[in-house]
């Protein structure tokens, strides 16, 4: 069996973006694959974050995981942060990239524009997401398109380690869904849906109530045109309502064309409304009984047990062909 390996930081709230372009391709992986679904809280603070938001968010996502549909007797869910082996190897990536290559990684540059000062963890960012990948001789990362490029950093560290060491590394492929792998702001449609957005309206959250979610759809912004078709370049807002529209709903973004054809956006909107609400609410109903269970704890404790039982032996591995410490019989 092949293994996926894939992760989301706890940084707020779990967004649309997130659920289209990453979680919903895990579902369905899930069945073919030895899964790894992780919540990369060591990642989350390279930006400052309130401990105690950050524990309430690291809670709640693993949460989703399980209520979105991940079944933890299938996969592996587990909190980076409880798995030491992240960091140790992260630790050894660095020291396998270079200093200019980071410095080229586009979210760096995005996440370090016009700042004073960024922590030197957000530079080194990268080097740890290699790290939680290469642990678990990954073979494919279910990712959004905003990760291709540390997915590529990832298997030019792998295949360089290989050829400096030895072969023992899986360079890993990166999977990105054709439809929703870039979901956009509702507010402002040509930048992607984030959940470190400080404007709410921009982002769905799959934690919104109906009337949140009906509100935002309805207010998102569209153009004057009046027309209901697929055209990412003139036409972003509405592009980005039909990408959602067509995953949620199950159907093509050429049946919505031919179906809203002569309709306004207010019909379109209402219904897309409608569809995010019946996608969400089930995945809700599981959220509110899971959150405050032990039953959550259990699943956490035995992925940990998991993870770290593979991680150990990949670092033992790593550590006996660098050199490091003594020779490892493991
Ligand atoms: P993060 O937490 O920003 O996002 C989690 C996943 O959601 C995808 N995504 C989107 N997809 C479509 N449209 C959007 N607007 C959108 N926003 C986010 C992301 O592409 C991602 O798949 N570095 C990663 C976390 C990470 C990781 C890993 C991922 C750490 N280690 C190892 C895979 C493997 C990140 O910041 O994702």
């Amino acid at each position: 069996m092949k293994t996926i390996f894939s992760g989301i930081q706890p940084s707020g709230n779990v967004t649309l973006g997130n659920y289209i372009g990453a979680m919903k391709q895990f579902i369905e992986l899930q069945e073919e694959y030895n899964s790894y679904f992780c919540i990369v809280d060591q990642h989350a603070i390279t930006v400052h974050q309130d401990p105690t938001e950050l524990r309430k968010n690291i809670r709640k996502l693993a949460a989703l995981y399980v209520a979105i549909g991940l079944d933890p007797e299938k996969a592996t869910l587990f909190i980076q942060s409880e798995v030491p082996a992240h960091a140790q190897l992260g630790w050894m990536m660095q020291c396998v990239a270079y200093i200019g290559e980071l410095e080229r990684m586009t979210q760096f540059k995005d996440k370090s524009a016009g700042k004073e000062s960024v922590t030197a963890g957000l530079l080194t960012y990268p080097p740890l997401m290699a790290a939680d990948i290469l642990l678990y001789n990954t073979d494919l990362v279910p990712v959004g398109e905003d990760q291709k490029q540390h997915l590529e950093l990832t298997r030019d560290l792998a295949e360089r380690f290989n050829k400096k060491y030895r072969e023992i590394l899986t360079v890993p492929e990166v999977k990105i869904p054709k439809v929703g792998a870039r979901i956009m702001s509702l507010a402002e449609p040509t930048k992607k849906m984030s959940k470190s957005d400080p404007n709410q309206k921009s982002f769905i959250s799959l934690l919104d109530t109906p009337k949140q979610l009906e509100k935002k759809i309805k207010s998102a912004v569209t153009d004057s045109e009046g027309i209901v078709k697929f055209d990412k370049e003139n036409k972003p807002g509405v592009s980005n309502l039909l990408s959602i529209y067509s995953i949620l709903g199950n159907k093509s973004i050429e049946e919505l064309e031919a179906y809203y054809e002569g309709k306004g956006y207010g019909d379109f909107k209402g219904d897309l409304a409608e569809v995010v609400v019946n996608a969400l609410e089930p995945i809700q109903t599981r959220y509110y009984d899971l959150i405050e269970s032990d039953k959550l704890d259990i699943i956490l404790d035995e992925g940990a047990e998991r993870a770290n039982r593979v991680a150990m032996k990949t670092l033992a591995k790593i550590e006996n062909a660098m050199g490091l410490g003594r020779k490892k019989r493991r």
